[in-house]
Order: C-alpha cells, then structure tokens, then sequence
C-alpha cells in the first residue's frame, strides 16, 4: 500500500510543503549565514545604526515542510532564519515573507507570529516579480537587508533539459 503524503504538522495543525533531503544542509547554510552576519546587522540596528536589517524571502513556503519519502517534518528556510537571527544578540528587525499561494503565506505567518515574530512581519501573496515591488517599496533603502531566494525550479528545469539549470 503506497504511504500517505504528510500535508499538515501534527504539532500546530498547519499545511507543510514538501523538500528533499537536500533542504537540511540549505537550511544549514542559511543559518551559518545570519550567524556570522550579525555584526554586518549591528551597524545599521540602533543603538549604533538608524536604519534596519530585514530578511526577504518571496518563494517562502509554508515555514514547515516534510521530507520527502520520509515522516520527518522540517523548519522552513524562513522559519530557519527567524529563529537564527532572534540566537544572535542583533536580530532582523523586519521579515518580509511572500509566497505564489495564499495558504503557504498564511501557514508562515502564523508560525512566525507564534515564535513571537521579527519586530515588523509582513505577509504578501502572490507571483515574486509582482511582490518584489511591493518589498522594495517597504523597506529602508539606507538599511541592509538579506534576500534569500529560493524558488522551485527543478521540476521545470529537468522537463525543459536546459543546460541552464
Ligand atoms: C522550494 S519552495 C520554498 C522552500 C523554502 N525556501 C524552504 O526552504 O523552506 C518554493 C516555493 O515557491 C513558491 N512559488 C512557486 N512559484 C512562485 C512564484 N512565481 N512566486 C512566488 N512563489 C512561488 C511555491 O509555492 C513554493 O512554496
């Protein structure tokens, strides 16, 4: 009998996403990253910057997601970040998170708002090149801001047998 798909966390009852294996060491990267940036943070966070330090990420996903061919469940990149910029003593003070489908955003807010949240959280929806003008437009172009961009092109890549990919 084939296993079922994992499609929400038993532990907050939101939707997940599926990763493969591969997710973990991205994660990993991603938070050695804002770990050995945060002094990078400090020069534009008072008390000694007046601007901010915001995380981006448009291709978000749901915050959780479930490896797959396994049962375990995973932090999602933006989950990752928020809890890896909040361990350093200069956390982003803005997260400004998008995803393609409205569920993904919501299930990330809601996890991000139960970890307590960056002091500034905004949840957008939609395609990243529309979005992409939206966060411009939010955030302080005198502060430093990390984008992390992440979008599912491997099922498009393979099809296509681009060599670009
Ligand atoms: C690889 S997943 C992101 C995984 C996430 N970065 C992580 O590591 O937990 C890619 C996400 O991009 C979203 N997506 C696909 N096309 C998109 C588009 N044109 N604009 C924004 N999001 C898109 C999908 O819904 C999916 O949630």
């Amino acid at each position: 009998m084939a296993k079922q798909t994992i499609t929400h966390d038993p532990d907050d009852v939101l939707i997940v996403g599926q990763v493969g294996r591969w997710a973990a060491e991205k994660h990993d990267r991603l938070r050695k990253y804002i770990d050995a940036s945060h002094n990078a943070r400090a020069k534009f966070l008072p008390p000694i910057g007046r601007a901010s330090a915001s995380y981006i990420e448009l291709y978000s996903g749901a915050g959780r997601s479930v490896i797959k061919h396994t049962t375990n469940i995973i932090d999602g990149s933006a989950v990752v970040a928020f809890k890896a910029s909040k361990a350093t003593a200069h956390p982003f003070s803005d997260m400004h998170l998008s995803d393609l489908k409205p569920e993904n955003s919501s299930a990330l807010g809601q996890r991000i708002k139960a970890l307590g949240g960056a002091a500034t959280t905004t949840s957008y929806v939609g395609p990243a090149d529309i979005v992409v003008d939206q966060v411009i437009r939010a955030i302080n172009p005198a502060g430093l801001h990390l984008a992390f961009l992440d979008p599912s092109i491997w099922r498009s890549c393979r099809s296509r047998l681009s060599n670009a990919c």
